[in-house]
């Protein structure tokens, strides 16, 4: 059963419509410097994830394992993670914590990328659910199980409310998520699917997670998905919410600001990153780091994730060139201007972007 909904996770994100509205990094206007007083060779794209340098201030994000399909697809992923030298997390990992005859699907991120950072990954809404000795050796073992650097632990109130088999619980989740750093000894990263996370909900955050990925609204809808698998199965209820629900969350331009507007931790931007400009705007408003994972997921199965990772890493590059950032930490500093959507946003909710 939860295999297969695996399985329709990826099928079902590579549909059109499974992305859906604006990560309003359009909002986020750069301004050109004519006079960069650079080389093109001299940018220096290398940044810190989580204290270990690495080649591109990108990842890989969050997407799968637990199938012979998803197995694949991490080996692919991880490959390519290796040779260009950058992070990969892999999907949740509850899955093979319950069926130890698939966790290949997930060691071979480790096999396939030995010495770059790797970051487990397990749901909020299960860990809520878990007695404190069970979480720490289900997080031990997720860790353990592809030699992770950092732990992340995803959020996802929208697609637990849609899914038929959902468990929409999240009371406690503070707690665990405290638990589980005690128990892992590693930086937890606290992230979400695609709605985004607030300034209250990030200063909640501040004392439990060594970094937050605010995983905005504007890309991949879990809402829409879960919204395609309930029309599959005719849930018309789940239906109708996942329609009614398919545009709630924070746009990724606006959740950045909000998160650094109160947390001093590390920032990842991710939710509908499409291009190495639009990292470079994430890294602009105050992101540390990007991830991206519908279009390295399209990427990987259509068998050319190198080239891709390679084309966003050379984008990340132009820009840095055209806007005389010879180091990713000047990124802070570039001239922007925003348009009226997000300073609307930034005056009312009062940031600091
Ligand atoms: C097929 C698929 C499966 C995913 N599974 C997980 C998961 O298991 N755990 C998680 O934290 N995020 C998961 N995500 C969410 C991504 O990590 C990311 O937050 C989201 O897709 C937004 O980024 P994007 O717009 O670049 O796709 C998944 C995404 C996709 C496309």
């Amino acid at each position: 059963m939860i295999d297969r909904r695996k399985e329709e996770h990826i099928i079902l994100a590579l549909l059109e419509e499974s992305q859906y509205g604006s990560s309003w990094l359009d909002e986020v206007y750069l301004i050109h410097n004519a006079l960069p007083e650079l080389d093109l060779s001299d940018i220096d794209l290398t940044a810190r994830f989580l204290g270990v340098r690495v080649s591109a201030p990108l990842g890989i994000g969050a997407i799968t394992g637990g199938t012979e399909l998803a197995g694949r697809i991490n080996a692919a992923l991880a490959r390519a993670a290796e040779e260009l030298g950058i992070p990969i997390y892999v999907g949740s990992q509850r899955i093979a914590l319950l069926k130890p005859e698939i966790r290949w699907t997930f060691e071979v991120v480790r096999q396939n990328a030995p010495t770059v950072p790797k970051v487990a990954n397990l749901g909020a809404p299960q860990l809520a659910k878990l007695p404190e000795e069970e979480l720490a050796e289900w997080a031990s073992q997720a860790v353990e199980m592809i030699d992770a650097h950092a732990i992340a632990i995803h959020l996802n109130a929208v697609q637990e409310v849609i899914q038929p088999e959902g468990e929409p619980g999240l009371k406690g989740v503070l707690e665990k998520i405290t638990a589980v750093r005690r128990a892992v000894g590693r930086p937890v990263i606290v992230k979400e699917v695609g709605c985004g996370i607030s300034k209250e909900a990030a200063a909640r955050l501040s004392a439990a997670a060594d970094a937050i990925d605010v995983g905005g609204f504007g890309g991949t809808s879990f809402a829409a998905i879960e919204g395609a698998r309930a029309q599959i199965t005719g849930a018309w209820l789940h239906k109708r919410i996942a329609e009614t629900f398919r545009q709630w969350g924070i746009p990724t331009a606006a959740s950045i600001c909000e998160v650094k507007s109160v947390y001093s931790g590390f920032i990842i931007a991710s939710g509908g990153i499409r291009s190495g400009l639009d990292g470079v705007k994430a890294l602009a408003l105050g992101a540390h780091f990007f991830t991206m994972s519908y279009p390295l997921l399209r990427a990987a199965v259509e068998g050319r994730i190198k080239e891709e990772v390679e084309a966003i890493m050379m984008e990340v590059k132009v820009a840095m060139f055209l806007l005389g950032a010879r180091k990713v930490e000047d990124l802070a500093r570039a001239p922007r201007v925003y348009g009226p959507r997000l300073k609307g946003w930034i005056e009312q909710r009062d940031l600091k972007c």
